[in-house]
């Protein structure tokens, strides 16, 4: 067995649209190795939420390849790519998309209760995850009376709900200011050692970047 978290192949992906289409990402080789941290950086429009999705298996490339410890993304139908996702990787959106109606603790606990969980022992774990990211005092409140540095750090709780082999981020700091910013990239690089997770994050900001393993530049496709 490799180590490899991933082995992606000839990836590319194109937009296809009536007025024109777009190659986001061309012929792209990418191994990455269980327990290690990659940034993709690039400028806005370069692919890095595309290719993000397409890892997390929530859209296909067009082309080539994306093997998940050691599965073939593509060999499975979309209900078992969504049970994988669920169990193996943990999300975290460029907008947080946190259910409003619910508050901290059952945003926390809903991918625990979606893969089989007990809802007791499920709120039980939300609260010491939403402590690991030292929101235990913000357990009872909805999205909307958070801030924003706030509300990415429960989506970050979220996101180990099921103690995902590795984490996926876009632009976990992009809408804080740079005091949250090191907040929440310190948290997560202490949470990546912690749980022996790996990381993949989606950045602009070359403070995180520069703390990772390794950088994968994305360039504009004209
Ligand atoms: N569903 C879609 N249909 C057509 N074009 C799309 C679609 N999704 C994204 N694109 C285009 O693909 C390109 C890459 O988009 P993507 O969201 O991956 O960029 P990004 O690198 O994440 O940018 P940002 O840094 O602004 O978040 C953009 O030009 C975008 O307009
Ligand atoms: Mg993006």
């Amino acid at each position: 067995m490799s180590d490899n978290l991933y082995d992606c192949k000839h990836l590319s992906k194109l937009y296809s649209q009536p007025a024109n289409s777009l190659e986001v990402i061309k012929d792209l080789d990418l191994k990455v190795e269980k327990g290690t941290t990659l940034s993709l950086v690039g400028p806005s429009g370069c692919g890095k939420t595309t290719l993000l999705n397409i890892l997390a298996g929530l859209d296909v490339p067009t082309s080539g390849e994306v093997n998940f410890l050691n599965i073939n993304l593509s060999s499975l139908d979309s209900d078992s790519r969504a049970t994988l996702r669920n169990k193996e990787i943990g999300f975290v959106y460029q907008f947080h998309h946190l259910l409003p109606e619910f508050n901290s603790q059952e945003n926390v606990a809903l991918p625990m209760m979606m893969s089989g969980y007990g809802k007791e022992q499920a709120m039980d774990r939300a609260t010491i995850l939403l402590d690991k990211v030292n929101l235990s005092n913000r357990v009872s409140n909805r999205p909307g009376e958070l801030s924003g540095g706030e509300r990415q750090r429960v989506a970050i709780a979220r996101s180990l709900a099921n103690n995902p082999s590795c984490l996926l981020m876009d632009e976990p700091t992009g809408n804080l200011d740079t005091l949250n910013a090191e907040i929440i990239t310190n948290l997560v690089l202490d949470l990546v050692q912690q749980e022996g997770v790996s990381l993949i994050v989606a950045t602009h900001d070359q403070s995180l970047a520069g703390r990772l393993d390794q950088t994968l530049n994305l360039e504009l496709s004209l």
